[in-house]
């Protein structure tokens, strides 16, 4: 853990606080949000009611994965806080190609891997939190020994040890979190937002592909083009272009 909190030792996070069980560590950092500094990192080896997008749970045997929140005192404008969990994506893909994994982001915020076909090795789960100063907590789960090949996982999930890959969790943390402090710059400089739009869409799986968005008003299909500088992903189909905030998207071909 000392050895981490020097890797981040230029970054803000060098607050870190490991803990061995908790309910959820991002729910966690919601309760204390009014409280703690920016940048503050909270680790579980292990989270009981581990929580996912659209309500879904996050699950992960003790001490296999790594499953982390941290705590964001916003400098860049409101509508770039959407940009918040592209910035963790792209910096967990690149960390994963500095392995030698073939890694992409599947939008709005899964880290796939290829394997015989893609699967997903991390999810986030992002949190705004309206106090007097808004926060925002983002989580990430990402699959370190768990599920192995062997496993029954969640489906179409890997882990690094299914893919051959043996590395000391904490190492990857340090690499991930020192990405997505470069990321967090690039966002909070208005001049460099284009910049990690284009560094996004070129680990997009999404980008460029005929897609279905699950909308409760109708599923949508169409060509993903490009995603908007607040994070929305630009759809294009007969009926013109239309862009998404939120929602769940199925990539209509296999990749
Ligand atoms: C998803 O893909 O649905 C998002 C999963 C996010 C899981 C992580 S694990 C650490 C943090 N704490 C939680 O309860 N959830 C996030």
């Amino acid at each position: 853990m000392e050895a981490l909190i020097d890797q981040l030792s230029e970054t803000r996070f060098n607050k870190i606080e490991h803990v061995s069980e908790t309910g959820s560590t991002n729910s966690d950092l919601v309760a204390r949000a009014s409280t703690l500094p920016d940048g503050f990192v909270l680790i579980s080896d292990y989270q009981t009611v581990g929580r996912g997008r659209m309500g879904r749970n996050w699950e992960a045997p003790p001490s296999v994965n790594l499953l982390f929140s941290v705590l964001l005192h916003p400098k860049w404008p409101d509508e770039r806080h959407q940009l918040v969990t592209p910035a963790l994506a792209l910096a967990t893909v690149e960390m994963l190609q500095q392995l030698g994994m073939k890694a992409s982001i599947k939008w709005p915020n899964d880290v796939l891997v290829q394997q015989e076909e893609s699967k997903k090795i991390a999810g986030i789960l992002a949190e705004y939190v309206q106090q007097e100063n808004p926060v925002l907590v983002v989580g990430m789960g990402l699959n370190i020994g768990w599920p192995k090949l062997e496993d029954s996982g969640p489906p179409e999930s890997t882990s690094l040890s299914a893919c051959g890959i043996d590395e000391d969790r904490w190492k990857l943390l340090g690499e991930i979190l020192k990405n997505f402090e470069k990321r967090l710059v690039q966002i909070t400089v208005e001049k460099e937002v284009s910049g990690f739009i284009e560094d996004y869409c070129s680990k997009s799986s999404t980008i460029g592909h005929e897609v279905k968005v699950d909308k409760a008003d109708g599923d949508i299909i169409g060509r993903a083009v490009g995603i908007e500088k607040d994070g929305s992903l630009i759809i294009e189909n007969e009926n013109g272009t239309t862009s998404f905030s939120a929602g769940d998207v199925t990539h209509l071909r296999k990749l």
